[in-house]
């Protein structure tokens, strides 16, 4: 085990996700809840786990239901778990599902726990809309009237503009700029290419489909059956194009700076809606069920800096760290799953990773933090193509890595995402 950890060791037993399902699409008849609740029973069945194993249950969501907010605990009844076992929900954006592997992590390396599930589910189909504050006021204070004469003048003077509803935003709080604005940024700030952009998103849509058609991709896959009728079955993600092309990309218009922009539907992440979910146990409780965990984790680390700087720089912050905290080089990482929010994001990382004077300026490093070769990472596409439900994406990254670390006999890998909020988060895994 490498410097940084303290505690027991963690396994990663067991991991699965539902398809990631562009929004508005297949899914549309099925919650968050819903999601995490089908992934977390194949889990169960995966696994071959007496539910009573179970002691937590951790999982991460973004945008929250307002009448279910701690979903972890709805997914948990859900799926059968018993109702003495505990659950509580974690949001930290995009890295969500990050953060309830590594809080399920550290309770296991406690010792407060042995066997945790976690994971994250997203329906951005399924999203809460709300009434301006004014027609909430009016609705509030119609409720609470005596009378119909009083019910009546709290509607007094309504104004059209009242009745435009509130949809949750893609946009920092802090600074109102949205994350396709802070990538189109990146990408000029950095220099990046529509050119560069592009072929990266079509690396992940090729990569990405060569995946789901030997098979790799799907395997990870948990088959749903979409209601009401249940007859139609769901076994793949939708949003990866076969047929794209640098041709077809480059006639795409920009999104977010319409004169100058580089940033399009193609080169970005989709609304998405998913669920991922993982079993981790201690190394002991692990081998003593007699289970082969998929893999450890030797280390994590989360990073920020100003949502006024580069936004989504966030893992070329906080992979040094995790390096560091596993007491490993870059060039020791074997295979790599970067979250792929924006191209112009991952591009930007990787630029950034790999310049002395970023080390230098912004991580008080001599020198750069290296990087390894492009053709292990992402090696079956990333979020570009197989879409990105904000808080199952992390647990995605991480099945999808040690699946493959086992079928290549690799040792060491890492994991970066990128998260709102101008957060990085790293991940090093290992296989024995
Ligand atoms: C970028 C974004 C606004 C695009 O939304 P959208 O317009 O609904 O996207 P669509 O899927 O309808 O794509 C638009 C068009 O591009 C086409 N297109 C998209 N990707 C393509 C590809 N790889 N090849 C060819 N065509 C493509 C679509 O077919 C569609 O064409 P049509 O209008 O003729 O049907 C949306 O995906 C978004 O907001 N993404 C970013 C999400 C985000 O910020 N996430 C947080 C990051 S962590």
């Amino acid at each position: 085990m490498g410097n940084g950890w303290s505690g027991r060791r963690v396994a990663i037993v067991e991991g699965c996700r539902t398809p990631f399902a562009r929004a508005n699409t297949v899914f549309r008849g099925l919650s968050a809840i819903d999601l995490g609740t089908l992934a977390v029973r194949e889990l169960l069945f995966r696994a071959a786990l007496d539910p009573n194993e179970v002691d937590e249950l951790v999982y991460g969501t973004v945008v929250h239901s307002v009448t279910a907010p701690n979903i972890a605990r709805e997914v948990l009844l859900g799926a059968g778990l018993p109702a003495t076992v505990p659950a509580f929900t974690v949001s930290r954006a995009c890295a969500s599902a990050n953060q309830a592997i590594t809080s399920a992590a550290d309770t296991i390396a406690r010792g407060y726990a042995d066997v945790v599930i976690a994971g994250g589910a997203e329906s951005l189909t399924d999203i809460p809309i709300l009434v301006s504050r004014s027609m909430r006021d009016r609705l509030v204070r119609a409720s609470r009237a005596k009378t119909l004469g009083g019910r009546i003048k709290a509607f007094a003077g309504l104004r059209p503009k009242e009745f435009v509803p509130m949809t949750p935003a893609i946009a920092e709080p802090s600074t109102g700029e949205t994350m396709g604005q802070s990538a189109e940024r990146m990408a000029k700030e950095n220099g990046i290419s529509r050119e560069e952009q592009d072929r990266w998103a079509l690396r992940s849509h090729r990569l990405a489909a060569e995946g789901t058609a030997d098979g790799r991709l799907t395997r990870e896959i948990v088959p749903v059956y979409l209601p009401p009728a249940y007859a139609e079955m769901i076994d793949r993600d939708n949003g990866i194009r076969t047929d794209t092309s640098m041709e077809k990309l480059a006639a795409l218009p920009p999104v977010f700076d319409r004169k100058y922009g580089t940033v399009t539907a193609g080169n970005a992440s989709p609304l998405t809606d998913g669920a991922s979910a993982l079993l981790l146990m201690s190394e002991e409780k692990a081998k003593g069920l007699g289970y082969e965990p998929l893999g450890y984790i030797r280390s994590y680390a989360y990073a920020a800096l100003s949502p006024k700087k580069q936004l989504l720089q966030g893992p070329a912050y906080a992979a040094p760290i995790a390096l560091e905290r596993a007491g490993v080089e870059m060039s020791d990482i074997e295979l790599w799953e970067i979250h792929e929010a924006f191209a112009a994001q991952v591009l930007s990382n990787l630029q950034a990773l790999d310049s002395d004077r970023f080390a230098r300026e912004e991580l008080g490093r001599a020198r750069k933090v290296g990087l390894i070769d492009e053709d292990r990472i992402n090696v079956m596409g990333g979020s570009i193509a197989v879409g990105h439900p904000f808080g199952a994406t992390g647990g995605r990254l991480t099945v999808t890595l040690l699946n493959e670390m086992k079928r290549r006999g690799l040792g060491l890998g890492l994991i970066t995402v990128c998260a709102a909020g101008a957060m990085g988060f790293a991940m090093v895994v290992e296989r024995e």
